[in-house]
């Protein structure tokens, strides 16, 4: 396990090009098995749950050649193999992302449920429900979900939570079906967005992307493209709460604010000044930090990826600030973490209440939410 020694009292001071997101590369490289031909997928971060969706492809008999600077070349043609190991399923929740493709190109799917993990409860049910109103049979068996069908079809299909997995999926599985697939209350996260984006270059037809109501009208076949990842808004919105707490200067490059416009508003509620132009965005931050109040939401609300950040810069606000999460039940697990550093967290429930402190101090600390 890596370790990182910290020497703080720096400002987080300069300016920086975004990398690609991973929460869109993944899903993306997921639904390279429905399509036919090279793919050529630019943008994509040189981060390790990257790899281990390449080595699922490459398990499955897809040909994946990542060089680094960003350009990922994958070839699913020859796959032929539709379970992946459960030693590479396991590391990442994105690997679940692999069984609608599966299923709407082969007609059967065999995928390890990647399990909950530090931030809480998983669940897989609305992903299950959509495959069988897509006319699929799903069994669980050995902690394994096994999905089979005759032939896909179209359905209407109502998420009665937002779910940004459930959506991918049903909308990867629903490019193949014959008919057409509506998902209501689907998912507007702009990496939902920018996969619906992917597919459609590869020749699906699917509209309302980027919004609550998606239509696919299936197609017999998706071919390979060319195509660039949007930029990683968590990434992006983690160096502004770098800066903020540390009294620094970023400048971030090629990230359209717009993916981040309730962060900003947040920030600028704690008294900070936040510029941007179209594909840029600066804080150049200024004490005080005021208190706030937040609750996470699907987007366009907060993200509850930049919840565990913005609590640490709330750790050294000015008054007491109080953080609702809504979307994971173990996204406050990070918090023990933070008190060995000196902040003052007590959560109930859902809810944290943290009391600003003059500073916090260096201590040995685990990594408990990547985030
Ligand atoms: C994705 C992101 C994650 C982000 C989250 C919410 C990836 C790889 N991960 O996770 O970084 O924090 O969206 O924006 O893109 N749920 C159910 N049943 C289901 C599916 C989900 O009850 O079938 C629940 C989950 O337990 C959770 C909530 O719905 O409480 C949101 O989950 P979902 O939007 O699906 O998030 P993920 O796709 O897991």
């Amino acid at each position: 396990m890596a370790k990182l020694l910290i020497h703080g009292g720096k400002k987080i001071t300069g300016k920086l090009r975004v990398n690609g997101a991973k929460n869109a590369a993944l899903p993306i490289m997921a639904a390279c098995i429905l399509v036919k031909g090279e793919v050529i997928l630019k943008r994509v971060p040189d981060i390790s749950d990257v790899w281990v969706m390449a080595n699922i492809l490459r398990s499955l008999g897809a040909e994946v050649d990542f060089e680094g600077r960003g350009e990922m070349r994958i070839n699913t043609d020859n796959i032929s193999i539709t379970t992946a190991p459960y030693e590479l399923v396991k590391q990442i929740h994105a690997s679940f992302d692999i069984t609608g493709p599966l299923l709407a190109r082969f007609d059967k799917a065999e995928v390890h449920l990647p399990g909950g993990c530090v931030i809480g409860t998983r669940a897989v049910d609305l992903h299950i429900e959509g495959f069988e109103k897509l006319g699929a049979e799903v069994e669980m068996e050995h902690g394994i979900l096994k999905a089979k069908r005759k032939e896909l079809k179209g359905a209407r299909i109502y998420f009665p939570k937002s779910s940004v997995g459930a959506t991918k999926n049903i909308m990867m599985a629903a490019c193949l079906s014959g008919g057409r697939t509506i998902l209501e209350n689907a998912a507007r996260e702009p990496e939902v967005a920018d996969l619906g984006g992917f597919l459609v270059k590869c020749g699906a037809k699917i509209s309302g992307i980027g919004t609550s109501n998606i239509e696919i009208e299936g197609v017999k076949r998706l071919k390979g493209a060319e195509y660039s990842i949007i930029s990683d808004r968590i990434e992006a919105g983690t160096y502004l709460f770098a800066s903020v707490i540390t009294e620094g200067d970023v400048y971030l490059e090629d990230i359209d604010p717009k993916f981040l416009e309730s962060v900003i508003a947040k920030i600028e509620s704690t008294g900070q000044k936040v510029e941007k132009g179209e594909n840029w965005i600066r804080l150049k931050a200024t004490r005080p930090v005021r208190a706030l109040e937040i609750t996470t939401a699907p987007f366009p609300g907060f993200p509850t990826d930049l919840q565990p950040p913005l609590a640490s810069v709330l750790t050294v606000a000015d008054g007491t600030s109080i953080i609702e999460e809504t979307i994971f039940d173990g996204r406050f697990n990070y918090v023990d973490e933070l008190r060995r550093m000196g902040a003052d967290i007590r959560v109930h429930d859902k809810s944290a209440v943290v009391k600003g402190v003059k500073k916090l101090t260096g201590a040995p600390v685990d990594a408990m939410d990547i985030r």
